[in-house]
């Protein structure tokens, strides 16, 4: 049995009198997509800030291939090979694709050359990236500003996964997405998976969880409260263990 990539053990964290997270618990194992879902102020930021070392967690454990680690910062995280695609997406309008992809990583020649940025070199390795998810970018020497959404999403998730990592971490990427965007997004996160890395989706979109999610963990007030197969799930569970709604209210 293909054992956890990532694990989350019964972490805490409180900002002051505020209990953000209190016993949440999950794993994501390798070529599997996770969905994270919960209410507003559930603990799911909280949760992923963790995870990419923006913040640390006062008590509970996190386990990186079976190994306990501490993630003190996003460096730590891209070492252990977990990258985060924040919803802001923090992309430069005015630089173009190939830049925003290696932006502050750019290969540079030897000093000889006046370690000049290797524009050919950056241009080939984005042309790889995007082909190796399946994206379909015509020109990559455009302005970012000029994408559409969905586009300019999977460029993050290009920057991402340039490193290789093993564990993706995609917060609410489909928010705000047109119907054919969303479902270039989605593929994306099929492709993922299907690459063998662990990904963990965050969102509030429970058609799109339902429909790549191979497992669903629920978190209600900090706390894990669901953990089962996406099959196992329908629009209506989902919203009953979201909202805490017990059988008898159901409708
Ligand atoms: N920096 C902070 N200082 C104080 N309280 C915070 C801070 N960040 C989050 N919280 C609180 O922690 C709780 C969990 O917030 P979190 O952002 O993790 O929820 P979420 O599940 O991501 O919600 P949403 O779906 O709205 O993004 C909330 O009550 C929130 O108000
Ligand atoms: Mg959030």
């Amino acid at each position: 049995m293909n054992a956890s990539l990532l694990e989350v053990r019964d972490v805490a964290k409180s900002y002051g009198a505020v209990t953000a997270l209190k016993r949440a618990s999950f794993s994501v194992r390798s070529g599997e997509v996770v969905a994270l879902a919960g209410d507003n102020g559930a603990g799911k930021s909280t949760l992923i800030k963790i995870l990419s070392g923006s913040i640390s967690a006062d008590s509970g454990e996190v386990r990186f291939a079976g190994e306990p680690v501490s993630i003190g910062s996003p460096n730590d995280a891209a070492r252990l090979g977990i990258q985060t695609v924040y919803q802001d997406l923090a992309l430069c309008d005015n630089l173009d694709v190939v830049d925003n992809i290696f932006l502050g990583r750019e290969p540079r020649g030897p000093w000889w050359r006046g370690f000049r940025v290797r524009r050919p070199r950056m241009e080939r390795l984005t042309a790889d990236a995007l082909a190796s998810v399946g994206i379909r970018i015509q020109r990559v020497d455009v302005p970012m500003g000029h994408l559409s959404g969905g586009q300019r999403q999977c460029v993050a998730v290009c920057r991402a996964i340039l490193g290789d990592p093993k564990v993706v971490i995609l917060d609410e990427p489909t928010a705000a997405l047109g119907v054919a965007q969303r479902r270039e997004v989605l593929d994306l996160i099929v492709r993922l998976r299907d690459q063998g890395r662990g990904v963990i989706l965050i969102s509030h979109d429970l058609v799109d969880i339902l429909k790549v999610a191979d497992r669903i963990v629920v978190l209600r007030l900090g706390e894990t409260v669901a953990d089962k197969p996406g099959a196992e799930w329908t629009e209506h569970t989902l919203v009953s263990a979201i909202t805490g709604a017990t059988a008898g209210e159901q409708r």
